[in-house]
């Protein structure tokens, strides 16, 4: 088989939109650098699974997890729950439409009625073994609900559950958006008016629907129209008070000069402990920070040519719980060339930036720069912790000038580089850009070598081999006749059944 000749474990890509296959003939697409090619039926005793079922489309999110053995889909006013070492119909499907006035109020606004003005499933996340969490756009008014699991197969969702999904959901569809749920939290990045304008970073409570904290509203130095990716919870050290949860996004770079609307692809942090502040920062971020992330090919001369817009991360685990790899996905807003690249980071890199000097300036008029003043304790930025500080067991225990620190301080004077300093892999000036990433860590080899699965805007997937020596295309596989963008892709380490 093919598909088997790279590695030697069996990888099983879910893909995104979901779509019924038909063959088609691989080489009227072929790219040279591809050592092999598969079709579609190929495709199908090979690496990647498709799911035939779900007729209501609009396909936006997908929940794996095979520890439980399920995969669920959130489409247009449906959740379809899959077994996930199967490709069979699924086991239960869940209709959850939007409430009958919110179409009609999406109507009136000048929505349209097949793509906007229904309730397009864009959150799903296991509470437990047996229940799910579940948000969705309910035609411009986000709602939320529990969804429960009877024997391992029968979904249901509980109507009594269903509260306001406002700072868990965007209104729209089509929204850059992300969120996850830890300890009964919702962290998202979304905007929170119909319009789409005004975003925010926010942390919600599943059982506690009052409570909230977010970014400072219509601020432009805290998020500027940001487009977000993606949101990670990561361990910083051994003591669970250093927890904190990462997002990924681009947003128009307030450090560029003011005519230059440039875009930046951005990491920022909070921590899982901040409570907001006292007298200020009240349900706002006390630890909000962000930095710079950059993927770009040094040139002769020494001007890099960048890979600005951060489009798909992927976080690969290592042995150390602290420090996972992440994986970005980059494309240029470049008019010059059209292209993409893949970067990876270390978590020490990031971690650097954080630890490093803060970004400066005085008033909107005046640029920015390295702040070299004093930095008030505890560092603006770090984690309050009961073991290691009695005095600031919580982020209301701050001192004043930290918080006030915290209000003008949001950026990071340095960028997070990638490792190597440049790209693992670049396609520059090729018929498709690449929209989405996957990663695995073959059991074979030297322990760098990765397999980078790249979605394209086209409907293939390369699967790339890279080591710190080389980087080959090792398969091109067609996986949407129809050429649709590959928006979402899963990796399963586990064998499918068929
Ligand atoms: C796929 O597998 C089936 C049965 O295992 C086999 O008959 C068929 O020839 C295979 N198709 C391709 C394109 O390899
Ligand atoms: C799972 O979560 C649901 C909803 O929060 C809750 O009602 C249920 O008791 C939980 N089950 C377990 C086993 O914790
Ligand atoms: C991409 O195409 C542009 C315009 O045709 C050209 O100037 C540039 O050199 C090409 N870049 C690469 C890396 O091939």
């Amino acid at each position: 088989m093919a598909s088997a000749s790279s590695s030697s474990r069996a990888v099983m890509l879910w893909l995104l939109p979901l779509a019924t296959l038909t063959a088609i003939d691989a080489n009227t697409h072929a790219q040279r650098e591809a050592r092999l090619k598969l079709s579609q039926q190929e495709l199908k005793n090979g690496s990647a699974v498709y799911w035939r079922g779900g007729t209501s489309g609009g396909f936006q999110v997908l929940l794996l997890d095979e520890d439980r053995g399920r995969l669920l889909i959130g489409g247009k006013d449906h959740i379809y729950m899959l077994r996930s070492d199967s490709v069979d119909l699924p086991l239960s499907t869940v209709s959850w439409t939007a409430d009958p006035s919110a179409v009609r109020h999406c109507l009136t606004i000048g929505k349209s009625f097949h793509d906007d003005c229904a309730n397009f499933v864009r959150l799903l996340q296991s509470l437990n073994d047996t229940h799910i969490y579940a948000c969705g756009t309910g035609a411009f008014r986000p709602q939320c609900a529990i969804l429960s699991i009877q024997n391992k197969e029968a979904l249901s969702l509980l109507p009594h559950t269903i509260t306001s999904g406002l700072g868990k959901c965007p209104y729209s569809p089509k929204e850059p958006f992300t969120a996850r749920l830890n300890d009964g939290e919702v962290y998202a990045g979304t905007s929170v008016d119909f319009m789409g304008t005004h975003a925010a970073i926010f942390r919600t409570s599943v059982g506690a629907p009052g409570r909230h904290l977010r970014t400072e509203a219509y601020d432009r130095n805290w998020l500027n129209v940001p487009e977000f990716v993606a949101s990670v919870a990561i361990a910083d050290t051994h003591n669970s008070d250093d927890d904190k949860i990462y997002f990924f996004f681009r947003e128009a770079a307030v450090e560029a000069q003011q005519w230059d609307k440039r875009i930046y692809s951005r990491v920022a942090r909070v921590c899982k402990n901040d409570v907001g502040g006292r007298r200020s920062l009240i349900n706002r971020w006390t630890t909000f920070l962000k930095a710079r992330l950059v993927c770009s090919v040094p040139g002769p001369s020494g001007v890099h040519t960048h890979f600005n817009r951060l489009e798909d991360v992927f976080v690969l685990k290592t042995k150390e719980r602290q420090n996972p790899v992440l994986y970005g996905l980059f494309t240029t807003s470049s008019a010059l060339f059209g292209g993409s690249a893949v970067c990876a980071f270390s978590m020490a890199s990031i971690r650097a930036a954080f630890n490093g000097p803060y970004a400066h300036r005085d008033g909107p008029d005046h640029r920015w720069f390295e702040y070299k003043g004093r930095i008030p304790y505890p560092r603006p930025g770090a984690c309050p912790s009961k073991t290691y500080d009695a005095l600031h067991e919580s982020t209301r225990d701050f001192p004043d000038e930290v918080v006030s620190f915290m209000r003008q301080h949001q950026l990071m004077w340095e960028a997070v580089l990638p490792v190597g300093g440049r790209p693992m892999f670049t396609r520059v000036n090729a018929s498709h850009l690449l929209t989405s990433l996957v990663v695995d860590r073959p059991d074979i080899g030297d322990g760098t070598t990765v397999v980078l699965f790249l979605g394209t805007d086209d409907g293939k997937v390369l699967k790339v081999v890279t080591s710190e020596t080389e980087e080959i295309v090792l398969e091109e596989l067609h996986v949407f006749q129809s050429g649709a963008a590959i928006r979402s892709m899963k990796i399963s380490s586990k064998k499918v059944r068929r």
